[in-house]
């Protein structure tokens, strides 16, 4: 296991605000040091198919997949006004299905970006090919950890490890890319993040938390992903 490679900065808000929407570099670094020419890849929990995009334009032929309809026709008509014929949008629970009834035959890689759980790995494992990549971003432990309950979708490194290994998957590369937005005030908060996780916030009780935090004079906000690039061994699974 090669060591996890760490990027940490610290921005002010508005600053970190540009870029926080945008895939993090670190992953599409790993899109850089593979070939997709002609691969067959499955892109779970697409949202409107910018990772599917990305893997499109270096060669792939990708099926992205989500629960929601209304993104799905957003990324259709991307696709369409684009001109993307090697991209196409299937609605499905990637956490449910066996990946072979979205993608008949073999799947050279799984990727996805902020949508992961440890039914996704399991249903990539079973799905990829020996040798098959899979390739992901997802919340780290640390992310939101100002409002003590953090992020449902976050994994420390160890777990997300073990939980690969679990799965027969090796894994290549593992980072951590961290930004500490620091802020004056909590009222500046709202305007960094989206009205909607504000008010989800103030129903769970993060808000609250994330208040405390700045009473203590503690005005900032950690945004951290773990960036993870497997591949599927050959060990098959026995019954027992
Ligand atoms: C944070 S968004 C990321 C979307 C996209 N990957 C991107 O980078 O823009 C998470 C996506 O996962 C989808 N999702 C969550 N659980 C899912 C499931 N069980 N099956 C399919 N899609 C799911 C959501 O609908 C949402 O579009």
């Amino acid at each position: 296991m090669p060591d996890v490679v760490r990027v940490s900065r610290t921005l002010p808000w508005r600053e970190a605000a540009r870029e926080s929407d945008a895939l993090r570099p670190m992953l599409v670094d790993q899109f850089r040091h593979e070939d997709f020419r002609g691969m067959r890849v499955l892109d779970v929990g697409t949202g409107e198919g910018r990772l599917a995009f990305l893997a499109a334009s270096v060669g792939a032929k990708v099926t992205g997949v989500d629960l929601d309809r209304v993104k799905l026709m957003q990324a259709r008509a991307y696709a369409g006004v684009r001109d993307v014929r090697d991209a196409e949008f299937v609605v499905g629970d990637v956490e449910k299905t066996p990946y072979h009834e979205f993608v008949p035959g073999p799947i050279d890689a799984v990727i996805s970006n902020l949508c992961m759980s440890q039914e996704i790995v399991f249903h990539a494992s079973r799905a990829l090919r020996p040798g098959g990549k899979f390739i992901f971003a997802a919340h780290h432990g640390d992310h939101w950890k100002e409002t003590r309950r953090g992020s449902r979708w976050a994994f420390y490194e160890d777990t997300m490890r073990g939980l690969l290994e679990e799965n027969r998957f090796s894994i290549d590369f593992m980072g951590v890319d961290t930004t500490v937005a620091r802020f004056e005030q909590l009222r500046e908060v709202e305007l960094f993040l989206r009205d909607r996780t504000v008010q989800r916030w103030v129903e769970d009780g993060r808000w609250q938390e994330l208040s405390d935090s700045f009473s203590r004079g503690e005005t900032h906000l950690t945004l951290s992903y773990l960036i993870v690039k497997a591949r599927r061994t050959a060990a098959p699974y026995t019954l027992r």
